[in-house]
């Protein structure tokens, strides 16, 4: 069976949704997204991530064209239907087709929003249990990087660079500071506190960076929010990435370098992130228990 997807209102097979080439998502990449998982058909933190998206559509002025009743409905018909228990909700809102090719925005636009699914299964246990290798890279990406725009061509080649290298995700650093990974927030852990990089334009506010933080306070794990330098990342006891799709996991080296240099530390993944990956695991388990 193939897939069902939304566009504009109407559900059909993915094989039969059809974009102009005149909208401006796939000539100028200008659109926002969502991706929203989905756990045994519970959507996870929608109110969050639909929070985002207005937030995303306010930045480059797009009006909302959906009230958030209406995105819960689409949301929610779309996880009850697809064919699997754990998904990836992806949506995507464009400013729409245009006649002719113009950058300066049409006087009446009729975006054009696209909800699909996808299978979503967690990183394999051996990612988790042995971690993970990161490159780093100069934050090559514009000054609005917390919204979450389809324009993720400098995304997608720093990306690249930690495929090429083997790697799983590019750890990025502007300006000697820490922002974020290419498709992830990342986070340092130093003499047991866990820090994390202030949430500012230079990086996207992860709904996972906030569960990630919200379960530190919960446990009463100290943390810190500030500035965090490219010195400090790169001396750190412990290094995470987080996203919703794949949680969170240990960064064990940096450009080939053992992260961590404590006793039974350096290369492999350290016990804070034991600690929160429980943690994590424990909150998703409670939120798909209280769903209806
Ligand atoms: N990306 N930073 C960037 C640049 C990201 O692309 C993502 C996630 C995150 C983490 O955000 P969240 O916790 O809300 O997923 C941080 C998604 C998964 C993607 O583009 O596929």
């Amino acid at each position: 069976m193939t897939a069902r997807v939304f566009l504009n209102g109407q559900w059909l097979p993915a094989d039969e949704a059809r974009v102009s080439v005149m909208d401006r998502g796939f000539l100028f990449g200008d659109g926002v997204y969502e991706v929203i998982p989905v756990y045994s058909r519970q959507v996870f933190r929608l109110e969050q991530h639909l929070a985002r998206l207005q937030q995303s559509l306010d930045g480059i002025q797009i009006a909302n064209p959906h009230r958030p009743e209406e995105w819960i409905g689409f949301v929610t018909q779309l996880a009850g239907q697809a064919e699997w228990e754990d998904q990836s909700i992806y949506i995507q809102v464009t400013r729409g087709p245009m006649a002719v090719r113009n950058h300066a925005f049409p006087s009446e636009i009729k975006p054009t929003v696209v909800l699909l699914a996808e299978p979503m299964s967690p990183p394999p246990a051996s990612q988790r249990e042995q971690g993970i290798a990161a490159v780093s890279a100069a934050d090559i990406r514009w000054l609005r990087c917390d919204l979450k725009t389809t324009s993720l061509l400098a995304n997608c080649l720093l990306r690249q660079l930690a495929v090429s290298a083997g790697c799983v995700e590019t750890v990025l650093f502007r300006d000697g500071f820490l922002t974020e990974g290419s498709a992830s927030s990342i986070f340092v852990v130093k003499d047991s506190v866990l820090l994390a990089p202030i949430k500012n334009h230079l990086m996207l506010p992860g709904i996972t960076y906030d569960v990630v933080l919200e379960l530190a306070a919960q446990h009463g794990l100290p943390h810190e929010v500030r500035d965090i330098t490219e010195g400090e990342t790169r001396a750190a006891d412990e290094l995470w990435m987080c996203s919703s799709t794949k949680e969170v996991l240990p960064i064990v080296t940096l450009d080939g370098r053992a992260v961590g240099s404590g006793v039974g530390a350096g290369g492999t993944p350290g016990p804070l992130f034991a600690q929160m990956y429980a943690w994590y695991q424990e909150f998703k388990a409670t939120v798909m228990r209280a769903a209806p």
